[in-house]
Formats: structure tokens, sequence, C-alpha cells
């Protein structure tokens, strides 16, 4: 029976497998917004590619296997995914691809194999490719390409095979010869010594060439070999001289660069038939400026060139005749990387009418003079000074390019910023001052620019912002304070601001922030960041500094300093509807309140990460107000659970991120909740392999919704060794088991031996039932006498103020005077030191009867109520006959109606009426009273409708001499 068991659950367990939809993949992660079409699988250490990918669906579409450790693609790797468009294999340690390694991907556009240790490829490896576009082989060994390497990608446009070790120019344009598509072929950094091919040509489609970086001597004999290229990159080729170029057809060529070469450009120019316009002049060992005077006159072809780039030459200054001979330049004169000291007003580029861009770029410059009343204008919009060493800039230091729109004077050393520096800078739309020194700004230094959209002043010294400094900027979007010192902003310091989109003050000193400050772009702000500062709140706030910002998307308050921003005030991101994500990490928020997040309907994106604190406690609720809230990164926070009081508003989460927390257990239910979730990490928690993540398991294993982060990798706390996924959980199902065979056991004995002892045995049964029952009523005879042996005969309960009349009256004649009741008071019987409670519940326990001296005193008392209540609870709840009450005065019945349980009683039981002075013959009266009591008293405590008969007779006997009694004396 056993065997059948486990066959039939073996049985069972597979056809789970079979039929489980576990949605987490083994290595690779599926991006949260495509569903299943795009896969990262990175960082696996994992060896072979078929464990990479083998569980990943076919529908694939791109797939990024980066830095793992696989050595080998076998044949037929991934033919399942016939829909392959991208496929990143860069940084692998592969070695070797075999023949067919792709195959059948015909949809494949985009291969990167780069930064691997292949030395040699197989010439089928990639067939099948038709759709090819774009291969990257770069970083490898490659000294090799077969001949037919290219056979069956006939659409390949981009070919990077830089950084390889090839060194026969023949080899790789046969290899390439038949790609008519091919337009783009790298083969920088290779060996190259010659560009000499034979047999075969360059496709006609090629136009860009780079061979930089090889050992190149010559070029080719025949001619015209490049007549299709437009770009030719012939740089740092150390070797090749001037004479190469003999007789090269060049006369296509539309970009050509030579730097560091051993090419002489003047004898170049005498032996080419290159158009000057399109040599890059970087890197030629230029010195003298008069040699730029001579190169121009190269210039044959055209009065206007594009562009003239002199970089990395040796300049040490430009006079202003050195373009006098050049011709017009319509884009760009680039002399950066050089050792200019001074540009004076640029008076080089006077005469250039319609140049529009100019980059002195890593040069020495180091001030920047006053240009007021300089004869020329230059038509510049762009100028950039960046990596300069710039300290000062006087004013109306760009007088000269009034038309600049776009200025970067960032990465020097500006710490002097002359007020009037930018003066007259009308067109100026991009100002870029930041990675400098200032210090201040002057209420002028922006005054004018009054077209200028981005203003960058990041990484510098400002420690104030001041009243009105930027109030001419009105059409300003972007604002970029970050990483200065600042810790205060004037009131009006942002004032003119209207149309400010985005503020960063991260990295500064500001310990406050205030409404009024963002007060004149409340309407447009759609970005604040407030990133590291030293904003704290040590108490409540009441009006939130972000209460009018109606339009904010992003607001970043992590990582205030020291410690985080720790506590967030009440109502403190009132206001921001529009709010799309909140950054909130390395804040130490130790407590959530239900209300902090309501407002923000409209949340999209919340992270709380490394918020540790040591436990985090959120309030139930927190959450609720984030009915739109998609991703949800929680992760390092020392969560230790998740309950549905918290998570449970979440509706339209589709991303939970929550690694690195504490939790060792996981509501089932917390995520079943969830119901647009799709994305779950969950990787380094201390999961727990024991019971009661049973069910957890069990969901993981079984849910095809929810993207399981590295499911198969989730380790258990108990031993490192174990996964979680598989953890076994038959020991769970033990004790369940165990109880239903013992149970089933059970019934099926009783139901076989009954009927059988019942044919064979049914008088001595009957027999021994009888006896049985002799027995148990001995017992019960027994038990009740022991309960009649009780301490006392009556507790009496009473009001203190009754004391008199139970001391003087009750004790002498039950205790005293013939009759020997013994009664328990509580001043005298009461054990002292003992809780009154325990006191009033034993002395009712101990004692056969309750009597309860009633009077108005008595009903107020709260003691007498708790013996009330107990006496009548073992009236009403044990069914024992305990309750005795004798009234020491008349109290209407509409008095007693509030007592509810004691007009209960009343109805039940008996009760004695104390004939008090006001009858004719109290002592008869009371004779006749004593005489009930006593009797009443004598009656046992014994279970109620035993003997109800009884019982009723004489509590009528009782009434009716009471009323006797009454009449009596009436
Ligand atoms: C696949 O990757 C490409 C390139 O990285 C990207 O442009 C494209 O959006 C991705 N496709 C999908 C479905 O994610
Ligand atoms: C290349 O891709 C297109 C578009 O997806 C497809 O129609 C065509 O069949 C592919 N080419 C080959 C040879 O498979
Ligand atoms: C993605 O693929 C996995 C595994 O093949 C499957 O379980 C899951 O349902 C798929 N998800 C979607 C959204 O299609």
């Amino acid at each position: 029976m056993a065997d059948s068991t486990r066959h039939l659950s073996i049985l069972t367990v597979g056809l789970l497998i079979h039929l489980s939809h576990q949605y987490g993949f083994k290595n690779c992660i599926g991006d949260q917004y495509s569903n299943n079409l795009t896969f990262t699988c990175s960082q696996r250490a994992e060896k072979l590619i078929s464990l990479i990918v083998g569980d990943l669906p076919a529908s694939a579409i791109n797939i990024t296997i980066g830095n793992n450790n696989v050595s080998h693609i076998p044949t037929e790797s991934f033919i399942r995914f016939f829909k392959l468009e991208n496929l990143s294999m860069d940084s692998n340690n592969l070695k070797f691809i075999d023949g067919l390694a792709f195959r059948r991907m015909h949809q494949l556009r985009t291969l990167i194999l780069s930064s691997n240790r292949l030395s040699k490829l197989n010439c089928s490896v990639f067939q099948d490719l038709y759709n090819l576009t774009y291969l990257s082989l770069k970083h490898n060994l490659l000294e090799d390409l077969p001949q037919s390497l290219f056979t069956s990608t006939p659409q390949l446009n981009t070919l990077i095979l830089r950084n390889n070790s090839l060194h026969n120019f023949s080899v790789v344009v046969r290899s390439v010869s038949s790609l008519s598509q091919l337009k783009t072929l790298d083969l920088g950094f290779n060996f190259l010594t010659s560009l000499t091919h034979l047999n075969s040509s360059l496709p006609k489609s090629l136009t860009e060439l780079f061979v930089c970086g090889n050992k190149l001597l010559s070029l080719a004999c025949a001619d015209s070999f490049l007549t299709n290229i437009r770009l030719l990159d012939l740089s740092k080729n150390v070797e090749l001289s001037t004479t190469a170029f003999k007789g090269v057809d060049l006369a296509q060529i539309r970009y050509l660069q030579m730097g560091s070469t051993k090419v002489k450009i003047f004898e170049f120019f005498k032996v080419t038939n290159v158009d000057a316009t399109y040599v890059d002049f970087s890197d030629m060992g230029l010195t003298d400026p008069s040699q730029i005077i001579k190169l121009c006159t190269f210039f044959r072809k055209s009065k206007h060139t594009t562009h003239m780039t002199l970089k990395l030459n040796r300049f040490n200054m430009l006079p202003n005749t050195s373009l006098t001979n050049c011709p017009q330049i319509t884009g760009t004169f680039d002399i950066s990387s050089n050792n200019l000291k001074q540009v004076k007003c640029l008076e080089f580029l006077e005469g250039q009418k319609h140049i529009k861009s100019s980059k002195i770029e890593h040069n020495h410059i180091k001030r920047l003079l006053s240009c007021k009343g300089t004869k020329y204008k230059l038509p510049l919009t762009e100028l950039s000074f960046r990596y300069n060493r710039i300290l000062s800039v006087k004013s109306d230091a760009f007088a000269h390019t009034p038309n600049v729109t776009i200025l970067n004077l960032n990465i020097n050393s500006i710490a002097s910023l002359h007020f009037g520096a930018l003066r007259g800078l009308t067109k100026l739309q991009i100002l870029r001052l930041d990675n400098n020194l200032l210090t201040e700004l002057w209420d002028s230094t922006f005054e004018g620019l009054s077209s200028l959209e981005t203003l960058n002043l990041r990484n510098n010294r400002i420690a104030v912002i001041f009243y009105g400094r930027f109030q001419d900027l009105g059409r300003l979007t972007i604002l970029d304070l970050g990483g200065n010192k600042i810790s205060h902003i004037y009131e009006g310091g942002l004032r003119g601001l209207k149309r400010l989109r985005n503020l960063y003050l991260d990295g500064n000193n500001l310990k406050q922030i205030d409404s009024i400050e963002f007060a004149p772009f409340q309407n447009t702000l759609e970005v604040l960041d407030l990133l590291k500062n030293r904003i704290r709140f040590t108490h409540e706030i009441f009006v939130s500094p972000f209460v009018n910002l109606s339009r904010l998307r992003d607001l970043k308050l992590d990582g205030q300093q020291p410690f985080g921003i720790t506590r967030l005030p009440h109502g403190f991101f009132r206001g921001l509807h529009s709010l799309r994500n909140l950054y909130l990490t390395n804040s130490r928020i130790d407590h959530l309140a239900s209300d902090t997040f309501d407002d923000l309907t409209g949340l999209a994106y919340l992270t709380l990460d490394n918020s540790c604190n040591g436990l985090v406690h959120l309030e139930r609720g927190s959450f609720k107000g984030l009915r739109n809230l998609k991703r949800l990164s929680l992760q390092n926070m020392g969560l230790q659970n998740l309950s549905k009081e918290v998570f449970g508003h979440l509706a339209k989460l589709q991303g939970l991120y929550l690694t690195h927390n504490v939790m060792q257990h996981i509501d089932v239910e917390v995520l079943n909740s969830l119901s647009s979730l799709s994305y779950l990490d969950i990787r380094k928690i201390p999961l727990s392999c024991t019971c009661q993540n049973l069910e957890l398991q069990n969901w993981t294993l079984n849910n095809y919704k929810v993207q399981l982060i590295y499911l198969h990798s989730l380790r258990c706390k108990e031993s490192i060794g174990n996964f979680f996924f598989n953890f076994d959980t038959k020991v769970c199902f033990v004790d369940l088991e165990k109880y239903m065979f013992f149970v089933t056991a059970a019934v099926i004995f009783v139901s076989i031996v009954v009927p059988l002892l019942h044919f064979k045995l049914y008088w001595k049964m009957k027999y021994g039932y009888y006896v049985f029952r002799a027995w148990f009523s001995e017992q019960w005879r027994k038990l009740r006498e022991d309960e009649e042996n009780c301490e006392y005969d009556a507790f009496i309960s009473y009001n203190f103020n009754n004391e008199a009349w139970v001391l003087e009256q009750l004790l002498p004649n039950l205790e005293g005077n013939g009759s020997s009741f013994k009664l328990c008071l509580h001043h005298r019987d009461f054990a002292p030191g003992r809780n009154i409670v325990d006191n009033i519940v034993s002395a009712v326990y101990g004692s056969r009867k309750t009597l309860c001296v009633v009077s108005r005193n008595f009903l107020q008392s709260e003691w007498c109520s708790l013996e009330i209540q107990l006496a009548s609870y073992r009236l009403f709840d044990e069914h024992r006959d305990v309750l005795l009450l004798v009234f020491l005065e008349h109290i209407p019945e509409r008095e007693l109606s509030s007592y509810h349980r004691m007009r209960k009683v009343m109805l039940r039981k008996t009760y004695l009426q104390w004939p008090g002075s006001e009858c004719t013959d109290p002592a008869m009266a009371q004779l006749l009273f004593w005489k009930q009591l006593r009797r009443a008293l004598r009656t046992g405590s014994r279970m109620e409708d035993e003997d109800a008969a009884g019982e009723k007779k004489s509590s009528g006997t009782a009434e009716g001499d009471q009323t006797d009694s009454a009449r009596a004396n009436s």
C-alpha cells in the first residue's frame, strides 16, 4: 500500500512539474516592460550556453549574455529563437564558435561578439544570418577570416573588426568582397602593413574605412581601390609616410585623417589629388601659425570649407592673419588640444563671415579679456572653451560674438566672472559654467540674457543665492545649481524664473525648503532635485514646501546628510498630484504614517532603497493612495514582512524590488492581492525553507504571471547549499498523513468490529452498560457530597453602609443563637494581601450560598455587582441555586429596572424582605424572617433542574410566608 502511494505521489509530482508554470529564469532577467521579448543574462559565471538560454521563451527578440564564462558556442545553440533580432555576447571569454552556431536565426539584425578570445572562425559560423546588418568582433584575437565567412549575410552593413590581430588586408577583402551592402568596415588597431589586395576588391557599397592604429607602410598598388570610400581614417599608423600616397586616387574622399603618421602635410599635397577641404589636420605636428597660412593655399578647389580641424598640434598662439588665405569656413573651426595661452577676442577668425562654431577646448587659456569696441563681429553661434585654465572672465568678454546661442565655459577655474562678462548675449540659450570656482553671482551677472533656456552652474562654490540673481531669465527652463555650497536662498532669490521646469539643487547645504522659494515657477516646475542636502525635520510643518507644485513630475530627496531625512512630516507631500517619480533612497526613514503618500495619486515609481535604519515600520495603509504606482523599490530596508494592510492597495503595481531585506517568509496572499504584478525581485533575502513557506514555494512554481528573478538561484536561509524552489516539503504533509491514517483506520475498525460484537455479545454488553451506569451514579453522588462540604455556608455580600445591620442582626441570628451557620464576611474572612477579585471568587465558590444584603447602597457598589455577577453566573450558567437576596429596604420595581440581572434573579428566585421599623409588630415579623432565612440557607446548592419542582414550591412558600408576614404586619 505504501509503495503504491509513493508511486502515486511520484506520478503526481511528475504531473505537477509538467504542468507547473514557473515564471522566472535560471540565468536571465526578462525586461520588466517587454513581455518576454528582451532578456539580460549577465554575470552568471555560467559556462554552458544551453544552461543560460535554455529556459527562455522562443519569443525572445533581444538577448544580452555579458560577462559570463562561456568559452564555446555549440552548433544550433539558438535554434529555438527564430525571432531573435539582437544578440550580444560581449565579454564572455569565448574561444570557439561551432559552424551553424546561429542556425535558423533568420531575423537576427545585430550580433555582438566583442571582447572575447576568438582567434579563429569556422567558415559557416554566420550561416543563416540572412538579415544580419551589424556585426562586431572587436577586441578578439582574430588573425584570419575564412573566405566564405560572409556568404550568407548579404545584408551586412557594418562590420567591426577593431583590435584584433589581422595582418593581411587581402584576406579581409576576399572575405568581405561579396557583401554588397557593406558600408562601414572598421579594421582599426590590427597589424595590417599594407592595403594591397589581389584578386578581389572592396565592395562598391563601402564608404567608410577605418584602418587607424595599424602598421601600414604602404597603401595599395591599384590606384583606384578607394574610389568609393568617402571616409578614410589612416591615423596612428606611425610608419606611414607621404610616399605611400603616390598615385593613390583620393578624389572622392570627403574626410581624411592622417594624424600620428609620418606624413608631411605639404609634401602630401604635392602628391595627392585630395581636396584639402576634407582633410583633418589634427595631430600633424604643426607648430607655427604660418603653416596654417601655407596650408590654406592648398584649398584650391573651393572658396568654402565646412570644417577646419587643427586639434592636437602645438600652436602657442594664432595671430590675426592666420586664416587670411583660408576659405570661408561654414561650420566649425576646431583648435582644441593645442598650447594656446590666449585668444585675444578670437581675432584670428576675423574675416570669417559664415563661421558657425569654434572649439578652443583643452588649451592653456587663463583669462578672457574684454572685447568691448572690437571692430569686427563674428557670426559664431557656438563657442566652447571647455577644459582650459580660465580664472577670470572680464566684462564684455563676448561683445564680439553677439550671436552665440551655446557658450561652454565649463571645466575651467573661473573664480571671477565679472558682472558684465556676459553682457550683450541676448541670443544665448545654453550657458555652461559648471565645474568652476565661482563663489558668488552678481546681481547683473545674468542681466539681459533674455533668451537663456539652460543655465548650468553645477560644481562651483556658491554659498548663498541673493535676491533677484536670475530675475531676467524669464525663459529659463533648466537651472542646475547642484554641487555647490548653497545653504541659504534669500527670499526672492529665484524670482523671475517663471518658466523653470527643472531645478537641480542637489549636493548643497540646504537645511530648509520653503514653498515660497518655489512660488515663481510653481505652475511650471516638473523636476526638483534636492538630493544630498541637509534637510531634516525635527518638528511638524504647517504647509508642505511642495504644496503648490502642481506639475511636479520628479522629486528627489535621497541621501540627506549626514543621516538621511529620517522623518517625513505630516502632509509633506501634500498637493503633488502630478508626481510620477519619487526618490527617497538613503533616507533612514523609520516610520511612514498611513497618510504620507495619500496625495500622490499619479505616482508611478517610488524608491525607498537603502533606507536601512534597523527595521522600518510601514504603517498599515501607507501605500493606499498610490493607485497608479507601477514600480516600487524597497531594497535594503530591513523589511521583516509584507502585509496586506500595507501592500494590498497597489492594484497597478507591476514591478516590486525587495532584494536585501530580512523577511524569512512571504505571505502568498499579499502577492496574490497585487493583481498587476509581473516582476518580483526577492534576491538576497533569508527565505526560510520551512513549512511556513510551503505556500510560497508552491506559488513560485505555479504562477505564470509574475516573473520571479533568478527563481532557481534563491537559497535557503537554513543552509546555503539548498535551493528554495526545491526544498523538501514532504515533512509538512507527514503529520497530516499520519492523522488521516489513524482516523481512517479507526473508522474502519469501528465499522467492522462493532456490528460483529453486537451480534456476538449483545447481552454481555447490555449487562456491562448497567454495571457502568451504576458505577457512574455512585461517583456522581460522591462528587456532590464533596461539593456540599463547602468551607462556608454562605458568603455575605453587603455594602459598607449596611455593616451595622450585618454585625448586629445577621451574625448573632445565624452564627449564634442556636443555629451554627458558618458565614464568610469579607472584612473578617478575606485573606489579607490577596487580590480582592480572587478573594471574592474564592468566597463565592467556597460558599454554598451567596447572600446579598440588598439596599440602595448595595446596588450602587461595584464590588457587590461583581459578587452578584458571579453568583448569578453560577445560577444561570452553572445552573446552581446559590443566590439569596435579602432586601433591607423596600425598593420599588422601577428603581430595579436598571439592574436587569438582579430583576432576572428576582423573577426566578426567592427573596426576603427585612421587616423594618415601619412594621406594626417588627419583633414578630423579624422572628419569622430569621426562620425563613435559616430554612433557605439550609437547602443545598444542588443542580437546579434536578429538583426544580421542590425549589419552586419552597420559593412559593417563602414568598407566601413573607407576604403573610407583611400582611400580618400591616
Ligand atoms: C531590443 O533592443 C533594441 C536595441 O537595444 C531596442 O531598441 C529595442 O527596443 C529592443 N526591443 C524590445 C522589444 O525590447
Ligand atoms: C528578413 O527579415 C524580413 C522581415 O522580418 C523577413 O520578411 C525575411 O524573410 C527575412 N529574410 C530571410 C532571408 O529570412
Ligand atoms: C513568459 O514566458 C514564461 C516562460 O516561458 C511564461 O511562463 C510566462 O507566462 C510568459 N509571460 C508572458 C507575459 O507572456
